[in-house]
This record gives C-alpha cells, structure tokens and sequence, in this order.
C-alpha cells in the first residue's frame, strides 16, 4: 500500500513576521483557500487508482502544533493515520525516519510518499500522474525522487543531474547537489541539464531505514532508540523526548541524497520523475509575490491594503490599513506587532532578523 507522510514540523522563519514559532508558514492562508498544510493534504487525495491503495496520511510536525494539525485536517473531514510528534525540531531525515519506523511497526511495508507542506501546485493532474509514476518505480527498491525544471538559479534548493530517461520518462539520478552557492546554480542553470529538487520523494519505508543506516548510522540508530521508548495516544505518538533531542540534525538532502549517487556501490538507486505541474516553494515573500493574484502593475494586495503609483510590490495588513505610495519591488507585512519592510528581491535575508531576534531573546 501507499503512505502519504507530510513533513509539517519547519518554522518557516523566512516569512517572518507572519510566519511564527506557534503558527509557522505551513498552517497560514498564502495563496488561496486552505494553508499549504490543507494543500498537501488535498493533493495527496487524489493519488489513489487502480492498484494503488493510499493509507491516510501519517503527519510528523512539532508538540506544539498538534491541535493546528488536527483542526486543519479535520476543516477538511481528513484526519491522520498517526501523528508523530517531535519535542523539538531535528530536521527532515529524522522525521521521515520516525514515519518509516511507525509504518514498519506492524511489519508491514509500504511505500511512502514523503511531501513537504510548504508548497503549491497549479496542476494536479500532472502532480498527481508524476507521484503514480514515482510509486510504480519505487515498488522495484529505489528511492524516486521529482525533478523541477529550474528557471533561476535559486540557491535554497537542490540540484539534480540525470542520466536519458527510460520509457516511462523516469531518469537514474547521476549527482545530487543540495543548495549550491549561487556561482554554481547559475552553472547549472546555463548547463540545462539539471533539475531542482521538489523536496518530494517516494520510496518503501525499509528501504529508507536501510540507505540512512548505511550513510548515517547515528541518525538511524538515535532515532530508532527514541522510538522504542515512544508513547502513543490516540492518534499522537511520541518519541522518546530526551531520546530524541539527542538524534543530529539533519535534512534527507544531505543525509542520503547526496551521498547515494555519489557512491554507486551504495547499493541504493535514485531515480527522477520529472514533474511539470506549476510546482512553488513558498520559502519567502518573494515567492508568495509571485504565486500571488497581481493587479497591472504587478501589485499583490493582501487584506486591508492600499498601493498607488507602485510596482511589483506586496502589501499584506493582517490588524489595520496599510497604505503605500510609490514603491517598487518593496514587500510590507504588517502584523499586530511587528511590521516587515523589504526590498523583494532581499526576501531570503529575512531570516536574519529572526535569527537575530531568536538570539536576543
Ligand atoms: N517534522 C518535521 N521536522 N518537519 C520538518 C522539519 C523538522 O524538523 N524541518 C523541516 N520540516 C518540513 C518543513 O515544514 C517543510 O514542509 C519540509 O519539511 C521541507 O523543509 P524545508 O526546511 O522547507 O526545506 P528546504 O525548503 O530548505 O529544502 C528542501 O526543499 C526544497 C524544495 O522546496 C530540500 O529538499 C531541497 O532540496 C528542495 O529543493
Ligand atoms: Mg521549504
């Protein structure tokens, strides 16, 4: 069978000030009707068909959002197969690991389709064609993962070189490179031959356990150790809380998808399935610009908002009316108590201030 497994535990810190430690960017309305949390979830519906049976999906987020992950799941009539729930935040390899091992635990092995919650699609039959494609060639052991086709040379995300496509258009993945300095994404952009990393990958649970075991045994093993010492309720099932702070920190990119086409002994496959489906990463206000409805001028106006005589500029006001004259490519985000002012290609520097204010506090 099939396991959707949503990773919603990031903090979302470059869509500061509306994005917070209790409310990160994955539970806010972006673009749309429902937040990027209710979009994965929507998305992943529709996967099933015949001879592919989809479990509900397991969710793996941090304690502190639990009630926001089941109140937006229920705003749907979802609700998760289990909620694994992280004391604190190690990054994505050790949630993953946490969702194979709960899938596993009955001695089953499904195939999981791991999605992030913090992005959008504009076509979802192509989505959902691409993840079925990726499921069928997870079935044989390797691990898929989808491909973007990339127009700018964005350093937050990962780069993928693949060898001719067979058939079924699935590629073998010959170099992963995960967030590259910029010199190298324009490299790569000129070269043509690479893709982004969607951040979405498919492939059955053992064999995830197995390709960190062999690249990054402590992951494995700290992990493994704080789900044996797990308690569960209800749908909530927790790791170990001491047990898990001492698992390291770090992303799938890194922990395996890197290192597996880079040693072809390995024994593990990558493949790509390329995936055309007007995917975004919401990963800063420059992209929820982009994403976002605009007037002639390229203007995004998001609540109570004013803009004359502007360009490409967002204004969002969440508690009063926010009026801006004769901007270009400027970002204002107003909340109750603290209001952003960005020039729009500066986007990505917001997370400075939050680290700047997380080490004053
Ligand atoms: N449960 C849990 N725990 N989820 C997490 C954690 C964690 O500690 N950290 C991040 N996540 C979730 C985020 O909420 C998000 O939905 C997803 O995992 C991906 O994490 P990001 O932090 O947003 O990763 P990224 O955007 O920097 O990079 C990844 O995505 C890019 C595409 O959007 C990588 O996979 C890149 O290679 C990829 O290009
Ligand atoms: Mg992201």
């Amino acid at each position: 069978s099939v396991l959707p497994v949503i990773m919603a535990g990031g903090s979302g810190t470059r869509l500061w000030p509306l994005s917070r430690a209790l409310y990160p960017k994955q539970f806010l309305i972006l673009q749309g009707n429902q937040s990027l949390f209710q979009q994965a979830h929507l998305r992943l519906q529709d996967l099933a068909c015949d001879g592919i049976a989809v479990a509900k999906p397991c969710v793996v987020g941090n304690e502190e959002h639990r009630f926001l992950v089941l109140d937006q799941l229920r705003e749907l009539k979802g609700e998760p197969s289990s909620l694994l729930l992280e004391p604190a935040g190690r990054n994505t390899a050790p949630a993953v690991t946490l969702a194979a091992l709960q899938a596993t635990a009955d001695g089953s092995d499904p195939i999981l389709v791991v999605t992030p919650a913090d992005q959008t699609v504009t076509d979802a039959a192509a989505y959902t064609d691409a993840l079925r494609k990726a499921v069928c060639a997870a079935a044989s052991g390797d691990i898929v993962i989808l491909g973007i086709t990339p127009d700018r040379p964005e350093t937050g995300f990962g780069y993928i070189r693949t060898a001719a496509a067979d058939a079924e258009g699935v590629r073998n993945v010959a170099a992963f490179v995960e967030k590259p300095n910029l010199e190298t994404a324009q490299g790569y952009v000129a070269d043509g031959g690479y893709f982004w990393n969607s951040g979405m990958f498919v492939m059955r649970a053992s064999r995830w356990l197995a390709a960190l075991a062999y690249f990054r045994q402590d992951i494995a093993d700290t992990t493994r150790a704080s789900f044996e010492v797990r308690t569960t309720d209800a749908q909530f099932v927790r790791p170990g809380k001491e047990a898990f702070q001492a698992v390291p920190s770090e992303s799938v990119d890194y922990a395996v998808m890197e290192q597996c086409p880079a040693q072809p002994g390995c024994g593990f496959h990558v493949r790509m399935v390329p995936l055309d489906a007007g995917w975004s990463d919401l990963g800063a206000w420059d992209a929820v610009w982009q994403v976002s409805a605009q007037d002639a001028d390229g203007n995004v106006r998001q609540g109570d908002a004013m803009i004359e005589d502007s360009h490409n500029t967002l204004v969002h006001a969440t508690s009063r009316l926010v009026a801006a004259v004769g901007l270009d490519n400027v970002v204002v985000v107003e909340t109750p108590d603290a209001v952003l002012v960005a020039d729009r290609s500066r986007s990505q520097d917001v997370k400075k201030i939050v680290n700047k204010l997380a080490s004053a506090s």
